[in-house]
């Protein structure tokens, strides 16, 4: 009775660990990684880094949404919130 408590424990532990860790990597959700992997994938960095200084919020959903519509599986919602981002700020 014992021992099987104190596996009960240590799985529940191990859990937590395990658990909590996984979340935190999953966090922060890069935009810069995720225009560096997808929006290169058609055309080099040079033409987004040569829009980045025309191109307002507006302008971007409107590319962005433009890419998503030629290939949907491009980004998804929590995705194209962070490429957005970092292309708004930097
Ligand atoms: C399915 C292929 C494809 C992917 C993926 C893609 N692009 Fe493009 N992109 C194109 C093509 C083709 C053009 C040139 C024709 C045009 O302007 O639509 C272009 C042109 C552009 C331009 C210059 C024209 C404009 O609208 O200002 C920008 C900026 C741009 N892409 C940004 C991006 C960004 C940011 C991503 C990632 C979210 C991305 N692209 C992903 C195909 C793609």
């Amino acid at each position: 009775m014992r021992k099987s408590l104190a596996v009960f424990v240590l799985v529940l532990g191990l859990f937590l660990v395990f658990g909590s860790h996984s979340a935190m990597t999953q966090a922060p959700l890069s935009g810069e990684a995720l225009v560096n992997e997808r929006c290169s994938q058609c055309h080099d960095l040079t033409r987004v880094n040569r829009a980045k200084a025309t191109k307002d919020r507006a302008g971007w959903e409107r590319t962005v949404d433009n890419k998503i519509s030629k290939r949907d599986v491009l980004l998804n919602e929590v995705e194209r919130t962070a490429v957005l981002e970092y292309l708004i700020k930097n």
